[in-house]
């Protein structure tokens, strides 16, 4: 009986030794330690014993249980750690790897060209002026020297939408507002950027909506040459040193007198090629001296005071500057187009 317990002893140990998880552990513990287990089994056999040797035997079998379920214990511990160990292997996060990119949105090419220009002449001194799209007939017209009936009306066909109110043809209406309310007192000097509408079919260089910039500046003793030596520093920063300007007589019913302004052409160098349609020069902007009648309908005395204006459009300045062949392509969104002007890839 001894033999057998000692027996059985060295095969339970050997057998937790062995167990690789807490479940094969437990199954040692119910198959040995259980009621229908070896062990159980040889207690049971005690009965047969002789008196004296009962106790002995009793204490061999108490001696063989503890030094078992000691065993039993640190298996069962170092199993634990096992597990805990390896889940936290398992869940490890690699830090090192890189992340899914996200893709950043780009700035419209318009919005990058108009911000150019708002700070190169916010850094002349201009302040930036808003208007209304949906404008009144007397600030689209009417301010700016153009009655009722007037033929240069023509020049924009418009969307009304009622007699009296209209979408913007132009950001013109701006400088009679801002004139307006500065009351006859100056100095005035800003630019307004927005969108304006025309009736026009769209094609690669026209759009029933597009943007403009209007500059103007009003002052005592401004005169033409403020004009054009300003219009040749924003050619100049914008398109290059290398750019020549030219003004040409125009006409415009809020500006006398008037001006039409080009800039040599990058393409053939002056030369004449088909971007410039063999002249050399290529048309920017309109501009000219505030005319008299516009000051005077906003409140300023044209006697003390002079100014100059220009518009222009940044459609066609991102067209030339960017080498953009179709209007459009501000407007149909595109990504492929868009995304060439991301600011990240600068
Ligand atoms: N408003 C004009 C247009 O839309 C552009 C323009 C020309 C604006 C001359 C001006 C200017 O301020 O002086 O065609």
């Amino acid at each position: 009986m001894q033999e057998r317990l000692q027996e059985l002893q060295t095969e339970v140990l050997q057998k937790i030794e062995q167990s690789e998880n807490l479940k094969e552990l437990n199954e040692v513990r119910v198959a040995y330690l259980g009621k229908k287990g070896p062990i159980t089994e040889v207690l049971r056999g005690m009965g047969k014993l002789s008196a004296e040797e009962r106790p002995k035997m009793g204490a061999l079998v108490n001696e063989v249980r503890e030094a078992i379920s000691v065993k039993l214990e640190e298996k069962q511990k170092e199993l634990e750690e096992a597990e805990v160990l390896e889940k936290l292997a398992s869940e490890t996060i690699d830090v090192t790897l890189p992340g899914r990119p996200v893709k950043a949105g780009s700035h419209h090419p318009l919005t990058k060209i108009i911000e150019e220009i708002e700070d190169l002449f916010i850094g002349m001194g201009y302040q930036v002026a808003e208007g209304p799209e949906v404008e009144k007939d007397y600030y689209n017209f009417e301010a700016l020297n153009l009655p009722k009936g007037h033929p240069a009306r023509d020049m924009q066909d418009s969307f009304y939408i009622s007699e009296e109110i209209l979408l913007r043809t132009h950001t013109s209406p701006v400088q009679a507002r801002t004139m307006e309310k500065h009351q006859g007192k100056g100095p005035v000097k800003i630019i307004c950027p927005g969108k304006v509408y025309r009736r026009d079919n769209d094609d690669a260089t026209h759009s029933h909506q597009f943007m403009q910039i209007e500059g103007l500046v009003i002052d005592e003793n401004i005169r033409m040459s403020d004009l054009k030596g300003t219009l040749e520093v924003f050619a100049k920063k914008i398109f290059g040193e290398d750019r020549e300007i030219r003004l040409r007589p125009s006409f415009f019913p809020f500006t006398e007198p008037s001006v039409e302004m080009d800039i040599s052409c990058k393409i053939c160098g002056g030369k004449g090629c088909s971007v410039c349609k063999g002249t050399g020069w290529i048309e920017i902007l309109g501009a000219g001296m505030v005319h008299p009648n516009v000051l005077e309908m906003a409140g300023f005395d044209s006697k003390k005071y002079t100014g100059f204006a220009f518009g222009m459009g940044p459609e066609r300045i991102a067209m030339l500057k960017y080498g953009i062949d179709d209007i459009r392509h501000f407007y149909t969104n595109d990504v492929r187009f868009l995304t060439q002007f991301s600011r990240h890839e600068e």
